[in-house]
């Protein structure tokens, strides 16, 4: 599968070409198909442990550092050449702006010292607003500085990035990430408001989640207040990077698959668009508007076409989870094309998939591996729009070398697959 796709990445003359990343999010169809990998950033890359262990901060003092949150952002855009660079920082971040007490314990995940489980707690939350004191505000501040440092090297339209220091193995990453455009997007994220609210009303990662379905069943009010509120935060901390540079941006809702399909359209999807409408209502100075959005879970096969249609826009990017067939998703999301065309929908908007490699095939042997990866390629071809990603994280124990052999493969390029596994010297970019 491996041919000669264009890989111009030094050449200037198609300097107004817009990323694939951000072609891909508009239904069309670029040159060579783009790759990032959700969790590119963190402990698979031995320059990212070495700098956090030399930096000796928890994971979210870390994000709310500048220069470290920047540092780890650009990591592995030097290092695979992906299409995207994902802003480093966690779902938990905003909640720690506005002020709550959470940590992430390593190995475990989000800790928090108070879960919210009654009425009273609820109304206790509420009270919390996002970067309203000084510690808040500096910590927005932090995150749009952490933003504005990595897009200064990722470049803008028009403004290629660059930063004096960085070695020739990592611009030439840099230099395969930009492609046949001039500058690699950033894209910013945030936690979708059930994955949110599993985590505060449990108090620590659960694998049912069965406290927060309780209050969801037990207390709609509550929920509503707890939901709503959780909403605003997130939507606000998306909001934040948009405004400080993101040029895409994705919901993650990992748990909405804990739920049926009628309590997810009830009780959960109203306020995921909620989120999503603060978002997208922010004008990114990158792209000089609004940004496209990108909805994703897992165990979400029954509740795709609702996370496509979440938001005013009604037009998302779907990301799909490695328990669901790429092709059946694509056909599934079509079929709904019909539906809405004939309800109030008067614009058909693109089938945009991303997605969706198991993660477990990453430790498998590369002629496993590289079929997959061509099979997820080829499925994608039904879709509008495609991004390869995996179907969840990166685990961290991967060898990074496999997801630059991925890149390389995806862009059907054998030459940066030499030139990017020929030489890299982790610690010259740590
Ligand atoms: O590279 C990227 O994708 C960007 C950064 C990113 C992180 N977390 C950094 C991180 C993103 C997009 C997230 C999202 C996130 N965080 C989600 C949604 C996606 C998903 O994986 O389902 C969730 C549920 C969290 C909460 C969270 N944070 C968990 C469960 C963990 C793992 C805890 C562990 O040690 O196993 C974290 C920690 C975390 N977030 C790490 C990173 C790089 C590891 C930190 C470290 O120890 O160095």
């Amino acid at each position: 599968m491996i041919g000669s796709s264009p890989n111009s990445g030094e050449s200037g003359s198609a300097a107004d070409a817009a990323p694939p990343l951000l072609e891909a999010l508009t239904g069309a169809r670029p040159a060579r198909t783009p790759v990032w990998f959700m969790r590119q950033a963190g402990r698979s890359l031995p320059e990212y442990r070495a700098a956090r262990t030399r930096a000796g901060t928890s994971m979210l003092d870390a994000c709310l550092d500048p220069e470290l949150a920047a540092e780890f952002t650009l990591q592995p855009v030097r290092r695979h050449g992906v299409d995207a660079a994902v802003f480093f920082s966690d779902i938990m971040v905003p909640l720690r702006l506005a002020g709550l007490s959470v940590r992430i314990e390593p190995g475990v995940g989000p800790v928090f010292d108070e879960p919210v489980r009654t009425p009273d707690d609820v109304a206790r939350l509420i009270a919390h607003r996002y970067a309203e004191d000084a510690i808040g505000q500096a910590g927005a501040g932090a995150i749009e500085t952490g933003v504005r440092l990595a897009v200064g090297e990722l470049g803008t339209p028009g403004a290629p990035g660059g930063r004096p220091g960085v070695g020739e193995r990592a611009r030439a990453g840099l230099a395969e990430s930009r492609g046949p455009a001039s500058w690699t997007p950033l894209i910013g994220f945030g936690g979708a408001p059930f994955t949110l609210a599993a985590y505060l009303v449990e108090g620590r990662p659960s694998r049912d989640h069965l406290a927060a379905r309780t209050l969801m069943h037990a207390d709609p009010a509550a929920w509503d207040a707890l939901m709503t509120w959780c909403a605003r935060v997130t939507g606000a901390f998306i909001a934040t990077q948009v405004r400080a540079g993101a040029s895409a941006v994705q919901l993650f809702d990992s748990w909405a698959g804990s739920l049926s399909p009628a309590d997810y359209r009830a009780r959960v999807a109203p306020y995921s668009s909620l989120a999503l409408n603060i978002a997208g209502q922010a004008v990114s100075p990158t792209v000089g508007g609004r940004v496209p959005l990108l909805h994703f879970g897992t165990g979400t096969a029954r509740i795709l076409r609702d996370m496509r249609s979440a938001g005013d826009d009604g037009g998302c990017a779907v990301g799909i989870d490695d328990r669901t067939d790429l092709a059946w998703a694509i056909d599934e999301l079509r079929a709904d094309d019909g539906r809405r065309r004939d309800a109030q929908h008067r614009r058909r908007s693109p089938v945009v998939v991303q997605g969706n490699l198991d993660p477990a095939l990453l430790a498998a042997p590369w002629e496993v591996l590289a079929p997959a990866v061509d099979a997820c390629l080829e499925a994608g071809r039904a879709a509008d729009g495609h991004i390869v990603n995996l179907g969840h994280g990166v685990p961290p124990g991967t060898d990074p070398d496999v997801l630059t052999r991925i890149v390389a493969r995806v862009h059907g390029s054998e030459e940066w697959e030499r030139t990017a596994l020929a030489g890299w010297d982790g610690a010259a970019h740590s």
